[in-house]
């Protein structure tokens, strides 16, 4: 077998890769084997002259238009709606047992540089629980109110599967049925060399590899065999989120009943958006191109086009993604099998630069990266829109929905996320008539945390009691 993976290696001029070989145990020298064998190395110059020497252009159409989207407002007097209907529709199918959660964490978290999957991270800002937990209540919650079962998927990534398992049994599950919280790993893509634009080794004995990106989800699901488990328990729609979100609703009924029932959606994949605060915000962009809802990333949108502004002097360009998502399970399967065409379904890839930790071939040390040094290409989960035969955006509050933790400090950071979460609280809270102390740039000042199991909207809390008023620098977990 060496010597078929030599010559294979040699053709596309990867040979590096057994460097050490002859250092190898007999059984590492079959797992890096094993594993070469594995990588699609007949695309490999491919990918490396698109997106490693090269950098892959988007070129946007001059006639790209923003995508119209739900408002926030039902009654606003652009796109009103029923919101009544859609959200008695959406709860009747979480009643009925038609939906799952279904949550990414496959990333590898390299800008929060935690140790450990990013699920385990401490979310809650007075109390610490970890991401997964206030997840896990937002589950137990909904069920509790819809009397209905939520089964919840999580797609890990083989680089941290085993130890997102360990600590969901570590906390027993955060009290959710086991049998009704499943996971599976998502793929792998080699990382590439910034320099040489070779493949890295990530041990003597192991091609550096990352997570194929959320985009991955689409193709993991199926091939898991997730998504015949959805088929058999009844689920019709999932309800996608990401891990780094600690507000993103697992389930919102309004939402999944726009997706399954508003005139312009085929319920195939629909989309929440945010307003953007400026027009370069580093967040993908809702347009519609060959009549196609098409999320344009930041960076390729056009500066011109992301400056324009509508006569209300609002930016024409305005819907950002969040990442939340409904998907059906049968687009998923249509994606998948041959009904998506011939040639079946791939989405594009995007090209990331990051820091990996790499083996040097000549000292044989591993050595951890200050700057990026590695290319990594992933694919993304809203690059499916396109596929949809019709596809809706529906516009979510910025402080309701989106408190993303990226980094360690500074922007998207925890520190961010506590004090949007308290903010969103703090505005709960004040519906219900608690006076609320806020700072002069409009923030709270008191740090705040409601779990999902005392309320999943401010209207829940109507039946907790409340005290009066906060204090100003106050820290409280209702
Ligand atoms: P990010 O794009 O923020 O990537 O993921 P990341 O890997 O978590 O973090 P960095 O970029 O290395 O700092 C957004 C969401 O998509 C998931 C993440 O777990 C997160 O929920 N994701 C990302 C995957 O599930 N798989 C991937 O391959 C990439």
């Amino acid at each position: 077998m060496e010597q078929i993976i030599r010559k294979r290696l040699e053709a596309v001029g990867q040979a590096h890769l057994l460097t050490f070989i002859d250092e190898l145990t007999p059984d590492a020298k079959e797992r890096l084997l094993q594993q070469i064998d594995g990588i699609d190395l007949d695309s490999i110059e491919t990918l490396i002259g698109t997106y490693v020497r090269g950098y892959p252009t988007c070129d946007v159409p001059s006639d790209v238009e923003p995508a119209p989207y739900y408002p926030y407002d039902p009654t606003a007097t652009v796109r009103p709606y029923d919101a009544e209907q859609y959200r008695t529709q959406g709860e009747a199918l979480v009643a009925a047992g038609k939906i799952a959660a279904f949550t990414v964490a496959g990333g590898q978290g390299s800008r929060l540089g935690f140790d450990g999957p990013k699920g385990a991270f401490p979310g809650g800002p007075v109390t610490g629980k970890p991401l997964f937990q206030l997840f896990s209540e937002g589950i137990a919650a909904t069920q509790r109110k819809h009397d209905c079962t939520i089964p919840w998927y999580i797609m890990t990534s083989p680089l941290n599967d085993e130890e997102t398992k360990r600590f969901f049994d570590a906390h027993d599950h955060f009290g959710l049925d086991r049998n009704n919280v499943m996971f599976f790993a998502q793929g792998v893509m080699p990382s590439f060399d910034i320099k040489t634009a070779r493949l890295l080794l990530a041990a003597k004995d192991s091609v550096a590899t990352n997570p194929d990106g959320h985009g991955g989800s689409l193709r993991a699901i199926f091939n898991s065999g997730a998504l015949d488990d959805m088929t058999a328990r009844g689920i019709e729609h999932i309800s996608y989120t990401q891990v780094d979100n600690p507000l993103g609703r697992m389930i919102d009924p309004l939402f999944i009943g726009l997706h399954a029932g508003a005139p312009d959606s085929s319920a195939q994949m629909s989309s929440k958006m945010i307003p953007k605060v400026g027009p370069t915000e580093r967040m993908g962009n809702f347009c519609v191109v060959d009549g196609k809802t098409t999320v344009i990333e930041y960076s390729d949108l056009p500066e011109e086009l992301a400056h324009q502004r509508l006569p209300n002097g609002r930016l024409r360009f305005l819907a950002g993604s969040v990442a939340i998502h409904i998907i059906s399970v049968e687009f998923i399967r249509r994606l998948n099998t041959r009904q998506a065409g011939p040639g079946g379904f791939s989405l594009p890839l995007h090209r990331a630069d990051k820091k990996a930790p790499y083996i040097d071939l000549d000292t044989g040390k591993l050595v951890t990266p200050d700057e990026p040094n590695a290319v990594k290409l992933e694919a993304f989960v809203f690059d499916a829109l396109p596929l949809c035969d019709k596809s809706i955006v529906y516009e979510t509050d910025r402080t309701e929905e989106f408190a993303p933790i990226k980094n360690g400090s500074g922007v998207d950071s925890v520190q961010t996320a506590a004090q949007i979460q308290s903010n969103r609280n703090g505005a709960w809270l004040k519906a219900c008539g608690v006076a609320i102390p806020h700072r002069d740039n409009g923030d709270v000042d008191a740090v705040i945390e409601i779990s999902p199991l005392t309320a999943l909207e401010a209207s829940d809390l109507r039946n907790t009691q409340l005290p009066s008023k906060i204090k100003r620098g106050a820290t409280i977990a209702l």
